[in-house]
């Protein structure tokens, strides 16, 4: 089917949105302990984790990030946007595989649990037990773009057995190379390790994400796409969106540190260091570090939804001679995202291009 007529068509980070998945935090909690979500969180977050294993959100977060994300919808159907909410489920409710059960988490980030290449939105296999079906919520959905049209596929389904996991994983030591929590016993990636430029796919090995999980991608995908492995320097590695964000061909938007060496290939594009997060201390940010303030999503290769605190952030997309849509975001930060993870663009008028 033709892109104009299919539901699902997206390339990449900057086309035009027309439609897109804003996420939800309804009935939100905290998983059951597992070493898997402890290694992509800092010791403080992980104490909060574990003292709230099985809890839910408090409510009066999940209630300040809920008229968030509503206001968000609001303004992105004011920018001409369709926008398109999941179902919600019951996250407190047991599932489980033989060798293991767990409860769930939320719907907070379509995200990291969907990717969207052209007329193809995949299901991932995610390494959190506790996200096993985390794309439930958006079945409705994806049943109704299948009917309308798209291909709708997913990953061969992940067994999660404890063989996945290194039992004895710590925290490296600075400087040491990456160890991640999870080994290569089958694949598992989110979403939202990879990032996409039309024909080219930047992906990160993380906490979540594997290398034959990265693999199966490529393969998957097939030789019109190339997926790049990139080497980048976070401690904590869970999802791409807050170190390295292509925002317009020729624009790209990298964390201070994370990004060590440029990757070659953005030789000749602008590179802009984002400016250092407004987000108080003592502010709860349950999963992410305050670095999320670079989550920012595009609209077009103008128009770009920022934090309406993030005053450094604004001045500096002006700069860039963007357009910055200012929108409260910073009581939904604290779920461990922001505004690209908290969506998942279904529809970008465009064409499938190589940019490099
Ligand atoms: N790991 C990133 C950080 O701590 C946050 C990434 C959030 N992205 C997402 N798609 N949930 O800075």
């Amino acid at each position: 089917m033709s892109a104009p007529d299919c539901p699902v068509s997206a390339h990449n980070e900057w086309d035009p949105l027309e439609e897109v998945i804003v996420g939800i935090v309804d009935h939100s909690y905290f998983p059951p302990r597992h070493i898997a979500q402890d290694a992509p969180l800092s010791p403080d977050q992980r104490t909060v984790f574990h003292a709230n294993a099985g809890l839910p959100f408090p409510p009066e977060r999940v209630a300040a990030a809920a008229a968030e994300l509503d206001a968000l919808a609001a303004v992105l159907e004011a920018e001409g946007v369709r926008v398109r909410r999941p179902e919600p489920r019951d996250h407190a409710q047991s599932y489980g595989a033989p060798g293991w059960t767990s409860t769930g988490l939320y719907d907070a980030m379509p995200r990291d649990v969907l990717l969207v290449f052209g007329d193809q939105i995949l299901e991932c296999p995610m390494a959190w037990r506790s996200r096993y079906y985390a794309t439930s919520s958006f079945r409705p959905l994806l049943k109704e773009y299948f009917r309308a049209g798209a291909r709708w596929s997913a990953a061969p389904k992940p067994e999660l057995p404890d063989e996945l996991y290194e039992a004895d994983w710590t925290d490296q030591p600075d400087g040491e190379p990456f160890r991640s929590v999870i080994g290569e016993f089958e694949p598992t990636f989110d979403a939202a390790d990879f990032i996409r430029c039309g024909r080219d796919i930047f992906a990160q090995r993380s906490h979540v994400t594997n290398t034959i999980g990265i693999e199966w991608v490529q393969r998957h995908l097939g030789d019109g796409y190339r997926v790049h492995t990139l080497d980048l320097a976070d401690d904590h590695p869970m999802h791409i969106d807050a170190s390295l964000m292509p925002l317009a061909p020729g624009k790209l938007l990298i964390h201070p540190d994370r990004v060590p060496e440029v990757p070659k290939m953005f030789k000749g594009w602008d590179v802009l260091v984002a400016p250092k997060p407004v987000i108080p201390d003592g502010h709860p940010l349950y999963m992410t570090s305050k670095w999320i303030n670079m989550n920012v999503l595009m609209l077009d290769e103008e128009r770009v939804v920022v934090e309406r605190q993030d005053e450094p952030m604004i001045k500096a997309m002006k700069d860039w001679g963007m357009t910055p849509v200012p929108c409260d975001f910073r009581n939904f930060n604290s779920f461990g995202g922001s505004f690209h993870c908290a969506t998942l663009d279904v529809r970008r008028r465009g064409t499938l291009e190589s940019y490099f």
